[in-house]
């Protein structure tokens, strides 16, 4: 059975790891977290978190840190690696042997795809990764699953797209695989030079209902989550090949007049151009309230890999 004891001390690196009971019950944890952040708590009083981004961020650092504070804890850290020990030419792995015996918990983000895994490694405390170059990024699939349940009361019975950069986007491959638990239909929407990366094609087949499709209009009045992001300009070797498909998908007003009145959309942000800010302001727009469940989902799992719950 799962329980809280279920997540004590453990790292939180892929999707992969998780089954559906156990997404259950980090989603119901997650909705607790909303009531306890009303009210206010200090279940992580003498506790401390290392924040650790060698990658730029908005949302998902100041959430992790504010999450920590919520739960009455702290927080060191830093934002960018200039100014760390990294740019004498000190390795990932000694960093995070010497973090261990800073804080009880890393949370990290790291331009390099194995950053994560070498993370936990090489850490004694739990290790919670906050994007990995282009692998994954589970808690933010956490707070997009949390987001849609609260906007649609269920994950089951919807039909989804993912669009835009899947070749590079972390946020829609950990999002993919753990859509992969429920009963859902996926549309991965991309250019054909950024289609789903193979290994979550492989992971997902047989166990999620997907379909790759480059044309988003005609399966559009479909659907109930639009799930947007952004093209992954750093991630190109060339930028040619940037230029070529920037502007692949532009989505305004007039294009969502052709969906589902209950449509929502969704984007882990920072949106570019893919999404018109004419949208802002429909019934569409679920973005902005997303950013809110990114907190709820990070509390969630500080306190569950701490064990103070
Ligand atoms: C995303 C990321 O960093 O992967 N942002 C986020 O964490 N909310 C998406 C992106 O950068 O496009």
């Amino acid at each position: 059975m799962v329980d809280a004891n279920s997540f004590v001390g453990k790292d939180v690196i892929s999707m992969r790891k998780y089954n559906r009971e156990e997404l259950d019950y980090i989603l119901k944890t997650t909705d607790d977290m909303m009531l306890v952040e009303e009210k206010g708590t200090d279940i992580c009083k003498g506790k401390i978190m290392a924040s650790l981004f060698f990658e730029p961020s908005t949302r998902t650092r100041l959430s992790f840190e504010s999450a920590m504070h919520r739960l009455g804890g702290s927080v060191i850290g830093f934002a960018t690696p200039k100014g760390s020990s990294i740019d004498k030419g000190e390795s990932l792995a000694d960093t995070i042997k010497t973090i261990d015996s800073y804080a009880d918990i890393i949370a990290m983000r790291h331009p390099s795809e194995d950053s994560a895994i070498l993370a936990s490694e090489n850490a004694n405390i739990p290790v919670i990764n906050g994007g990995s170059g282009p692998w994954e990024h589970p808690t933010q699939a956490v707070l997009d699953l949390h987001t849609i349940i609260t906007a649609k009361g269920k994950i089951d019975g919807l039909t989804i797209a993912l669009v835009g950069d899947l070749l590079y986007g972390r946020t829609v491959h950990s999002l993919a695989v753990a859509l992969s638990n429920y009963k859902v239909k996926v549309y991965f929407v991309s250019p054909e030079t950024l289609k789903m990366r193979e290994d979550v094609i492989r992971d997902v087949k047989g166990k999620l209902n997907y379909v790759e499709t480059s044309d988003l209009k005609s399966i559009l009045s479909e659907l109930d989550i639009l799930y947007v992001t952004r093209i992954q300009k750093e991630r190109f070797e060339n930028p040619e090949d940037y230029e070529k498909v920037k502007n692949a998908y532009l989505i305004n007003k007039e294009f969502l007049s052709g969906s589902k009145p209950d449509l929502k959309v969704m984007h882990p942000l920072p949106r570019i151009t893919e999404i018109d800010r004419d949208v802002d302001n429909t019934q569409y727009a679920l973005y902005f309230q997303q950013v809110k469940h990114g907190v709820y989902a990070r509390m969630a799992l500080i306190a569950l890999s701490l064990g103070v719950l």
